[in-house]
Formats: C-alpha cells, sequence, structure tokens
C-alpha cells in the first residue's frame, strides 16, 4: 500500500463534496435512462422503478466498499489500483481488463444511444439521415440498418478532445451536470399532468423472473435490474479523483454515496411518470428514444427540442468521463508493465497520453458504429458487475489481513454489506442473458493469454522482486 501511495503523482486538490457529486452525477445519467428504460419498461412493466430500486441498492452496497477502499489508498487507478492492494497482479491484471469493457464498451454503448436522440432532435428540424446509417446492423428488427454514423463521428470527436488535452474543466462540468438535471426536472415537472394511473395496472406483468414461450430472453423485475444497472454506472469513476481529492477520506465517501442517491431518486420518479404515461407495452415504438417517446405521446412538441438536446449533452460528458478512465487506466497499467508501452506513451505537446487515447477511441468509435447496443450494454453490466465483486471480496480480505491499516472511512456493518453486494451482483448476472456470460468468458479467457503469454514477464512489480530474489541468491553464494 506504502508503494502505491508513495508512486502517486501529486496532482493539485481542489475537489470538495460538491464537486465529487457533480463527477459521478455527470458520469452516472446518460444512456441508461434516457435509452435502456424502453427495453427495461418491456421487460418489467411498470415495476421498472422496482428494478431501478433493486440496480440502486446492489450498487449501494458496492459502492460503499469502493468507499472504503478509496479512503485507504486514494490514488487513481480505481478498482484496478484496489485489487492490486488486495490480491496482487493477477486480479489487478483481470480487473484492468474487466475495466476495458467497462469503460470503452460503456463509452461504445452510450454512443449507440447518442445517435437515438440526435435523430430526433434532426427530425425535430424536418431533417432526416438515411436510416441504414444510423445504427449498428441489427438494431432495429423491422429496418436494416449498417452503421452508426452519428455515434461514430461523436466518439472520434471526443477523442480528439481528449487526446490534444482539453480536459473538462471542473466548471464545464458542472454547467453540463446543472443543465442535464434542470432538464429531467422539467421533464418530471411536465409529464406528471399526463399520468394514468391505469397505465400502472398490472404492476408487474412478468413477476420477478419468468421466460416467455419461445424466447431465450428473461422477463420480470431481475432482468430489467440486470438492465437497468447500467444506468448507475459510473460512480465509480469518482473514486478515480482520490489524488485530486481534499480531505479525501471525508469526501469520497459522501461524493460516491450522495450521487448513487440523487440519481436513483430521479430514476424512480422519472420511471413512474414514464410508464405512468405510456402503457409499458407501446415502448417497443420508441426504444431507441423512449423518453421522446413520452414527450411525443403528451403532445408538448417544444419540450422535445429542449429534452433530446439535454440528453445529448448529459451522453456526451459521459462518454468524455468514460473514455478519459479508459486511457488513464490503461496508462496505469503500462506503466506497471501490464501493458505495451505504446499505451503510457505521453505525447510531447499536449502532456496526454494520446496513443493510447486514440487506440481506445478508435476501437470505441468502430465497437459503437457496428455492433448492437443490446450486445453492448450486456457486456458492460457483467464487466462491471464483475469488478464490483473482485471489490467488495477485496474489502473482506482487507478487514483480515490488514485490520489495523488505517481506514479514513469504513463502510458500516462488514462482512454483512459486502456479502450483501457479492450476492446482489451474482442475482443481476443472473438475469443477462446466457449469450453474455458466454462472451464475457471468452473476453476473461483472453485476458488471461495475454496475462500469461505478456504480462507477467515485463510486470514492473515481478521484474522488482525476481531482481531483488537475484541479489539475495548471489549475495548467499558470495
Ligand atoms: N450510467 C451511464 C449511463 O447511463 C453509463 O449512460
Amino acid at each position: 500500500m506504502d508503494q502505491l501511495v508513495a508512486e502517486s503523482t501529486p496532482l493539485k486538490r481542489t475537489m470538495r463534496t460538491f464537486d465529487l457529486t457533480m463527477l459521478g452525477i455527470g458520469a452516472i445519467i446518460g444512456t441508461g435512462i434516457f435509452v435502456l428504460t424502453g427495453k427495461g419498461a418491456l421487460t418489467a412493466g411498470p415495476a421498472l422503478s422496482v428494478s431501478f430500486l433493486l440496480a440502486a441498492v446492489c450498487c449501494g452496497f458496492a459502492g460503499l466498499c469502493y468507499a472504503e477502499f478509496a479512503a485507504m489508498a486514494p490514488v487513481s487507478g480505481s478498482a484496478y489500483s484496489y485489487a492490486y492492494l488486495a490480491f496482487g497482479e493477477l486480479i489487478a491484471f483481470v480487473i484492468g481488463w474487466d475495466l476495458i469493457l467497462e469503460y470503452a464498451l460503456q463509452a461504445a454503448t452510450v454512443s449507440a444511444g447518442w445517435s437515438g436522440y440526435f435523430n430526433k432532435l434532426l427530425e425535430g428540424f424536418g431533417l432526416h439521415l438515411p436510416v441504414e446509417l444510423t445504427a449498428a446492423y441489427g438494431t432495429n428488427p423491422d429496418v436494416t440498418t449498417y452503421f452508426n454514423l452519428p455515434g461514430f463521428v461523436i466518439v472520434l470527436i471526443i477523442t480528439w478532445v481528449l487526446s490534444i488535452g482539453i480536459n473538462q474543466t471542473k466548471r464545464t462540468n458542472d454547467v453540463m451536470v446543472l443543465i442535464k438535471l434542470a432538464i429531467i426536472v422539467l421533464f418530471i415537472a411536465c409529464a406528471v399532468w399526463y399520468v394514468k394511473p391505469s397505465n400502472w395496472q398490472p404492476f408487474s406483468p412478468y413477476g420477478v423472473y419468468t421466460f416467455q414461450p419461445g424466447s431465450t430472453q428473461p422477463y420480470g423485475i431481475v432482468p430489467a435490474a440486470s438492465i437497468v444497472f447500467f444506468s448507475f454506472i459510473g460512480f465509480d469513476a469518482v473514486s478515480s479523483s482520490a489524488e485530486e481529492t481534499i480531505n479525501p477520506n471525508k469526501t469520497l465517501p459522501r461524493g460516491i454515496l450522495l450521487s448513487l442517491a440523487v440519481s436513483t431518486v430521479l430514476y424512480i420518479v422519472m420511471t413512474m411518470i414514464m410508464t405512468g404515461v405510456v402503457p409499458y407495452q407501446d415502448f417497443a415504438k420508441y426504444i431507441d428514444a423512449p423518453v421522446a417517446g413520452v414527450i411525443l405521446e403528451t403532445g408538448m412538441n417544444w419540450l422535445a427540442v429542449i429534452v433530446n438536446l439535454g440528453a445529448l449533452i448529459g451522453m456526451t460528458t459521459v462518454m468524455l468521463v468514460q473514455l478519459y478512465g479508459q486511457s488513464r487506466i490503461c496508462y496505469a497499467m503500462s506503466r506497471d508493465g501490464l501493458f505495451p508501452k505504446f499505451f503510457g506513451h505521453v505525447h510531447e505537446k499536449y502532456r496526454t497520453p494520446f496513443k493510447g487515447t486514440w487506440f481506445f477511441g478508435l476501437l470505441t468509435a468502430f465497437a459503437g458504429g457496428f455492433i448492437n447496443i443490446n450486445v453492448l450494454f450486456e457486456l458492460v453490466n457483467i464487466g462491471t458487475l464483475s469488478a464490483f465483486i473482485i471489490v467488495s471480496a477485496g474489502i473482506l480480505w482487507m478487514r483480515k489481513t490488514q485490520p489495523n491499516a488505517p481506514r479514513g472511512f469504513r463502510a458500516p456493518g462488514v462482512p454483512v454489506t459486502p456479502i450483501l453486494a457479492i450476492v446482489f451482483c451474482f442475482v443481476l448476472i443472473a438475469g443477462l442473458n446466457w449469450e453474455t456470460w458466454v462472451r464475457f468468458a471468452i473476453w476473461f479467457g483472453l485476458g488471461l493469454i495475454v496475462y500469461f503469454g505478456y504480462s507477467r514477464k515485463r510486470s514492473k512489480l515481478g521484474l522488482e522482486q525476481k531482481a531483488g530474489a537475484d541479489t539475495k541468491v548471489a549475495a548467499t553464494e558470495d
């Protein structure tokens, strides 16, 4: 732990609880609420808000574990650094590999959602892009689509911005997040008058977990929670700013939990209203932009333009945070010798991990351009849930092996809290499609091949330990 903390770069500490909460909300509220609620409503019916609550509880337990780690080792690198601390290199590598799914594919998913709202905005002005170029192949069963051009372009623009070092400043982030929150509150205030309580009947048409005849996709409250879990991802980004936070031991846990709490309340109110305005089966019509669909049903066309624009801004901040996080985690892994030097290369003029940023930017742009959003977000969810499981298990392990290490924040109720976090994560993994488990297993296997074929031999820690052991042997022989 001392080594990890000593190696961290001295950055300027300027972030307080408010800034962290804004950072968290900036990373959290995006495609999950603006896009995936459509699929969520079809999967759970009006009980979708219960699914949101279930996913929030899972994230709350895991969030407490993240907070304890973040306060113990306030270094950037989030789950990757925590896993290094608790379990050593192999598990840290696995998490880092996992985080590629979490961050890069998350940005790809958000770009896929982004284009739905972009198209709606253009349509509002009477402009139409060729439908073949507005979504990945297989996204829409009724139309043949090939490529998601708007999503591809926005990812390249963000990559360019990040690669030349124009990072989002605290102030820009705060402004964008406030716009996003204002638009959600406006939506709630305007749409609530159109709620028909009869639309909430039956409240839970599919129960907790069930299969429909002829479909391999599970339905019900749990599978919908596994979908909308995506809406909460991002709070862990707060812990990556540990080195830039004033009094991180207190501020970090507060930032994590507050951003989760604010998002949860907004999500639950919003989904109650959405399923109250539109009968849940009708979300099939609005699958790519359900919030826009709800507004359409109310006839408030003026609101549609504002909300579509707000959704676009909101999703852009999410992508910025994710692509930034991705390049920094690979930078950390490259510094530790687990990834090639390419990813750790810092541009002379821009002082950014330029090549790594472009590598992942292009990967994300192509993934968002060509892969179906449903495949993407499920992979992100399973990758993130696995990271949560490892971080929560890490807390159990650290309490046992290093009970007296200074902890600025102690997660309440250990061991129950991390155990519940792990149980909830497994429940949500169970709600995903089996194809996703297989894809994840393949990704995991690939990671192990990279680790044993490449990273292990080049790991800085491993080489240092080997050099230390060789010196000892030489000294004994002398
Ligand atoms: N939670 C983020 C979103 O919903 C990833 O877009």
